[in-house]
């Protein structure tokens, strides 16, 4: 390099600056100290500015350290801390241990590369005050003591990407992941994460989702989707998710979606085979319900032959069987239903049901935790002579349709939380609503619940309607 005639002026300006500023070198020189065998092109004798894979700015602060594929065994300096121009931290891929160095308050630091390593800790607060940090990525590292994603990343809005799989993370995912503006990239697969896919997710801007095959499982239902509508590749699957696959048709990114190995009921939405992007989709050993899924695109389609379809082409179902399945979507598809009621023929054995010869005249869902609505759809199976609802956690109203039940001889839904007005029977039904506090109530909100209300003002209006009519 040809002598600059700026030198002298630079020296200047560096000895004043390591007069007033930090000085990296005492930093480095304890980071090489603890690596074996000591990085390629790194030496005590020379400046760490020169060291190979190490950049320094014009005041000679470091600001890259670039050790990725060394083969480098040891452990890291515990603290970091006085790298306050450190940008970019690449350690990836070697066989580093101890505990992952303090990096606390560096807030030039923007990507930290800790992959396919061997530490064994994250002590608290390493990964605190890091306001420009925008990758994080600490996969592969199998023997860290678990560990959860720490509540101090709420410090970095500007956090793209988080990528912690296989590396013992456990317990719930936080809340605040879901609130950053611009985060589209979370990996924690082959972990112990468990809870829900929370909640904040709803609306988020994220596209890649890695949660699957997490050790115990995460769970609860997995509607959130539908309103994640960047989504471009999902994996789920190994987790103990419920409840339906919602409606994807606002996610037109979406290309892969893998749900196997969950315990998904309910019927799959038909536009989720349509969807514009998909390529692969994987629904095997779920319990889904329903007409089995069709394929229009041609796209790779796995169902497996475990779930609960009522046959093994795709095509309608039997109408008892989807009139059964319209009774189960109003209670949430409750996987205890999912279990039992499979194939396309409700009087073959299905439990809750019972039946003289092919028409189901008894149900039976006493006592099973059930929450969700009484279904109008059950007014479609003319021959029931008994429903039993009673000891649940329902909500709503009983349906009107109900008193078209001909044969109908029984209707319990004792001890659950309905409301509204009851519909009148013919004197030949025996009705047990006892224990619902809500019901028959005229409730303070008069735009809520009440049928019995909004039908009057319905047949109100049809007479002013005729009324004025005849006045012509
Ligand atoms: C930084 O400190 C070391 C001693 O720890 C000294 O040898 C070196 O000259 C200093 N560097 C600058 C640029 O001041
Ligand atoms: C990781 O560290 C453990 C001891 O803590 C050791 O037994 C194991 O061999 C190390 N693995 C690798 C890949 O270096
Ligand atoms: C990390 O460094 C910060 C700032 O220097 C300090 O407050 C914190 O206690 C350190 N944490 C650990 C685990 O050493
Ligand atoms: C962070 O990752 C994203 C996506 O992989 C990439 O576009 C961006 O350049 C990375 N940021 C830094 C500072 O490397
Ligand atoms: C997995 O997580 C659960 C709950 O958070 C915990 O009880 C269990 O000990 C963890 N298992 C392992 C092997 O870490
Ligand atoms: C997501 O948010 C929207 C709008 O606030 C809401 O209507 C919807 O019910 C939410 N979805 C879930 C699954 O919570
Ligand atoms: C019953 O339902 C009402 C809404 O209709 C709800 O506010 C209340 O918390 C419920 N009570 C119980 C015990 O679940």
């Amino acid at each position: 390099m040809p002598p600059s005639p700026f030198l002298p002026i630079l020296l200047v300006t560096s000895c004043y600056t390591s007069i007033v500023a930090a000085n990296d070198s005492a930093t480095m020189a304890e980071f090489l100290t603890t690596l074996t065998p000591p990085p390629s092109g790194w030496s005590s004798s020379t400046p760490s500015c020169t060291w190979k894979g190490i950049t320094c700015d014009s005041s000679r602060r470091v600001t890259t350290i670039s050790l990725a594929s060394q083969s480098l065994s040891g452990s890291l300096p515990s603290d970091l801390t006085s790298l306050t121009s450190l940008r970019l931290l690449y350690l990836q891929r070697n066989a580093l241990s101890g505990p992952i160095p303090n990096l606390s308050s560096l807030v030039s630091l923007q990507e930290v590369n800790l992959d396919n390593n061997n530490f064994t800790s994250v002590p608290a607060s390493v990964f605190k005050g890091l306001a420009g940090l925008q990758n994080l990525s600490i996969s592969n590292n199998p023997n860290l003591l678990p560990w959860t994603i720490p509540a101090d990343l709420a410090d970095s809005p500007a956090l793209v990407s988080l990528q912690a799989a296989g590396s013992n993370v456990f317990r719930m995912i936080p809340e605040f992941l879901g609130s950053l503006s611009s985060f589209p990239s979370l990996r924690l697969s082959y972990n112990n994460v468990s809870g829900p896919i929370p909640s904040s997710f709803n609306g988020s801007g994220i596209q890649n989702l890695w949660l699957n095959n997490q050790l115990i499982g995460m769970d609860g239902r997995i509607d959130v989707l539908a309103s994640m509508t960047q989504l471009q590749q999902v994996w789920l699957h190994m987790n103990k998710f419920s409840g339906p696959i919602p409606d994807l048709s606002s996610c037109h990114s979406l290309f892969d979606i893998q749900l196997r190995d969950n315990d998904l009921t309910g019927i799959v939405p038909s536009t989720l085979t349509s969807l514009p992007s998909l390529v692969s989709v994987n629904l095997d050993s779920n319990k889904l319900q329903g007409p089995m899924p069709d394929n229009p695109r041609n796209i790779k389609l796995i169902l497996g032959d475990s779930n609960s379809f009522c046959r093994d082409v795709p095509g309608p179902c039997d109408s008892q069987v989807t009139t059964l399945l319209e009774i189960a979507a109003a209670l949430g598809y409750p996987l205890t239903l999912a279990e039992s009621w499979t194939g396309n023929d409700a009087c073959a054995g299905w439990t809750y049901v019972t039946c003289q010869g092919k028409d189901v005249i008894v149900i039976t869902l006493s006592k099973q935790g059930l929450w969700g609505t009484i279904s109008p759809a059950f007014a479609k199976l003319t021959p029931l002579k008994s429903i039993y609802l009673n000891d649940n956690d329902l909500t709503g109203s009983i349906p009107s349709s109900l008193t078209t039940l001909t044969q109908l001889q029984t209707l319990d839904v004792s001890n659950n939380n309905l409301s509204g007005s009851v519909p009148t029977f013919p004197p030949s039904v025996s009705l047990i609503t006892s224990g619902n506090p809500l019901i028959g109530k005229i409730l303070g909100d008069r735009s809520s619940g009440s049928g019995g209300s909004a039908s009057g003002g319905l047949v109100a209006g049809v007479v002013v309607a005729v009324l004025v009519d005849e006045n012509k």
